[in-house]
């Protein structure tokens, strides 16, 4: 009788709070802040959107920041940390500095995410949202973002340095550090298409103008009339080093799968594109994707879940900054 009661009170008694409980903190869900953050998404897509606004090459910063942040020790945003006495961060490394942009983008979204939640969303969570949030406002896909990562509390210059692929690097050095994340050669080409907006500098690919793999001579692969525009551009000295040409050279602003015809017709920007399609593993897909839009992005959709997923801080580990730039 007595436990019978008592199965009755704690029946009516909490089941109706139960919604109110804390969710399992050990993994991601799509319903994370629900409670905590109702207006999360809200302030993330608007924050993007005026970004963009004002400077439509956001949108790729956005994606790459996510990138770099989830490819070095997982999405953590530890790419976002500035450099302390204690230790140097990744924003210096090699691959991002005077490269990667957005950050203040980030920052701007976490002040005002701190003011309606404040301590309740990480940087990570923020920087995965606003990746996401870009892309659908340029015309490309959209994917599902679960929620939940905390931030890291430390990062290292080398990590990032080692881990991030270089665009001079072998297709076979690149997919390595794609396989070491846990993504396939299917992720490494269907997100290499997040090269379909944005910019790189001259200095990225100027050895295939001029000296490629130090023949004295230009990439033959290169077709020939983009070989002289770009050679236009960027001449053979270091003072055109950060001179931008669009990694996309014919639609650079739209999320389409130019991408992908532009390395048929050898066109691809940076070494490494054009290498997807030398490689007898990757060129079928390239060619898949340059004739079907629609399964490129279904497929780009799915691989950035993945890139989303790696490595994530959930639980009691790491924690949620106050500011995206500094630890706790
Ligand atoms: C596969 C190996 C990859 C290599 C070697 C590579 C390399 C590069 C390089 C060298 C740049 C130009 C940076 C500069 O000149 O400052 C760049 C830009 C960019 N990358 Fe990648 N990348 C890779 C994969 C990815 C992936 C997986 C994504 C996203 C899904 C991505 C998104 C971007 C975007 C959007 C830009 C333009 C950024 C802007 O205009 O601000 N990249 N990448
Ligand atoms: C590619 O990877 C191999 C094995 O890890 C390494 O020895 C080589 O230096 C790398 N090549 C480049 C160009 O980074």
């Amino acid at each position: 009788m007595r436990t019978c009661r008592l199965v009755i009170f704690t029946l009516f008694f909490f089941v109706p709070f139960v919604h109110m409980l804390p969710y399992n903190r050990n993994q991601l869900d799509f319903n994370y802040y629900d409670g905590s953050c109702p207006n999360l998404l809200r302030i993330v897509r608007y924050g993007v959107w005026s970004a963009i606004k004002n400077d439509n090459r956001m949108a790729a910063s956005l994606l790459r920041l996510h990138f770099h942040d989830c490819i070095v020790n997982g999405c953590d945003a530890s790419v976002l940390l500035d450099d302390t006495p204690y230790f140097t961060g990744e924003k210096n490394a090699l691959p991002n500095r005077k490269s990667l942009r957005g950050f203040e983008v980030i920052d701007n979204i976490k002040e005002q995410v701190e003011r309606f939640c404040p301590s309740t969303v990480s940087c990570a969570d923020i920087l995965a949202l606003a990746a996401r949030e870009a892309i659908d406002l340029v015309g490309g896909p959209s994917w599902p973002v679960a929620l939940g990562r905390r931030d890291a509390i430390t990062t290292s210059q080398t990590a990032a340095n080692d881990q991030i692929p270089s665009p001079i690097e072998p297709l076979e050095n690149i997919t390595a550090k794609f396989f070491s994340k846990g993504l396939d050669l299917r992720d490494v080409v269907a997100l290499s298409g997040g090269h379909t907006i944005g910019f790189a500098q001259c200095f990225t690919f100027k050895g295939r103008l001029f000296n490629f793999q130090g023949s004295g001579r230009p990439d033959p692969v290169l077709d020939y009339s983009l070989l002289s525009k770009l050679q236009n551009m960027c001449p053979n000295k270091d003072a055109s080093n950060s001179i931008l040409a669009p990694l996309d050279v014919t639609s650079n602003l739209v999320f389409d799968n130019e991408y992908y015809r532009n390395l048929v017709y050898n066109t691809g920007l940076l070494e490494s594109d054009q290498a997807l399609i030398a490689d007898q593993r990757t060129s079928a897909l390239v060619y898949y994707y340059s004739n079907n839009q629609f399964s490129f992005y279904n497929d780009f959709s799915e691989s950035m879940v993945k890139l989303s997923n790696v490595g994530v801080l959930t639980g009691i580990r790491g924690q949620i900054r106050k500011k995206c730039g500094s630890v706790n």
